[in-house]
């Protein structure tokens, strides 16, 4: 094990002195099984996602034992797609990049598994990696010229919080949800409507059609300046499609999705918004799931044009989970040097940095 160690540890040094680096990266964290091929942590050469969303919306929601089982059947298959679209061999890589946390921890530990296999046969170095890390870089691919540091809104369905992008690798959590997660409210409001699993984006679609002026909702306030709350908001929704249930009147369902997105949306704009003012950064980026939100996009889009911001956001595809963000992410973290050993563990709670600067 020391020798294996030790012969990785000189095969990453060594990498810091290559012009491209060319990083397989695999996804495992939630219920989708994704694998990239990323050079020089911006350049995308392959990328494949394996969704088990299917599957899981039969139970309205992600069951996790079988989001365990679909990981170990589709992750030699992801990984051998992602090198017939490169045309490309192992041999042609540098180096081995996975999630290993924050997520579900049998669906990590499968990539997680799988990638030291393969870290141990090929004798490729592997690079551990934050899942939230990669939702933010997401942004690195999107936008080539984009260099921290700027604050980013990483809204998921497992995250809510703004965070300042020092440096690569560097962040100040500035806020973050007190409850709920951005994606959690909708998928709960989607399925009071009757939407299937994962609800957000059928909410969002539904919303289209709709008057968002239709229900009013509380604009909830933390005692945290940069928190959010979704808690309150969700059971005010839910409540209000109750009573109309309980009096036998048809929901008018997309006035209450249009209602209800404008009601996070807004939350979300007013809060990225104070926290890019008092940073004094000029740049917002957006990351996660919910950064797919048409709303939230339209708005930010507007904020920017007003406040004369740059705002970047990830490629549609590149906003929810897939592997090629991990391969951005790796990139810079080997960059430091960092390697994870082979004992390396899923941590299902691993967060990206301790909480400073809330006032
Ligand atoms: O980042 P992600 O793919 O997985 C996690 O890391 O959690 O985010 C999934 C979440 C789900 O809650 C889903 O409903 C939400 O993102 N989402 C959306 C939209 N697309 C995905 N929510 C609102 N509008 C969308 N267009
Ligand atoms: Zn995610």
């Amino acid at each position: 094990m020391m020798n294996t160690q030790s012969e990785m540890r000189r095969k990453l040094d060594a990498l810091q002195h290559k012009e491209t680096v060319r990083i397989l990266a695999m996804e495992s964290s939630c219920d989708e099984t994704a694998c990239a091929i990323i050079e020089n942590g911006r350049r995308i050469v392959s990328s494949v996602i394996f969704s088990q969303v299917d599957t899981h919306a039969l139970y309205g929601g992600v069951v996790p034992e079988i989001a365990s089982r679909a990981h170990m059947d589709a992750c030699d298959r992801v990984i051998d797609q992602a090198l017939r679209e490169a045309g490309m061999t192992l041999e042609q890589m540098d180096a081995l990049a996975c999630t290993y946390g924050p997520g579900l921890v049998g669906a990590l530990l499968t990539g997680v598994n799988c990638m030291k296999g393969l870290s141990y046969t090929t004798r490729l170095p592997l690079v551990p990696v934050n899942h939230i890390e990669g939702h933010v870089s997401a942004n690195y691919l999107t936008t080539p010229d984009l260099e921290p540091p700027f604050v980013c809104l990483v809204v998921s369905g497992g995250h809510s919080h703004l965070v300042r992008v020092n440096d690569y690798a560097d962040y100040t959590l500035l806020g973050q949800t007190v409850d709920d997660a951005a994606g959690e409210a909708f998928d709960k409001a989607a399925r009071v409507l009757g939407l299937a699993y994962p609800g957000g984006p059928l909410l969002s679609k539904l919303a289209e059609g709709g008057d968002d002026t239709w229900l009013a909702l509380p604009h909830p306030h933390p005692d945290g300046k940069y928190d959010f709350s979704f808690s309150g908001l969700k059971t005010a929704f839910l409540n209000a499609c109750h009573k109309m249930e309980q009096k036998g009147e048809t929901l008018p369902k997309a006035d209450l999705a249009a209602s209800f997105e404008r009601a996070v949306v807004d939350t979300l704009c007013e809060r990225a918004l104070l926290v890019l003012q008092d940073s004094g950064l000029h740049t917002l980026c957006l990351a996660g799931g919910v950064s797919a939100n048409r709303r939230l996009r339209h708005r930010m889009e507007q904020l920017a044009a007003t406040h004369g911001f740059r705002l970047c956001m990830p490629e549609l595809w590149l906003c929810t989970d897939n592997a090629a963000m991990i391969g951005s992410a790796a990139y810079y973290r080997l960059r430091r040097g960092e390697l994870a050993p082979l004992t390396l563990n899923a941590v299902p709670s691993l967060s990206l940095i301790g909480k400073e600067g809330n006032q």
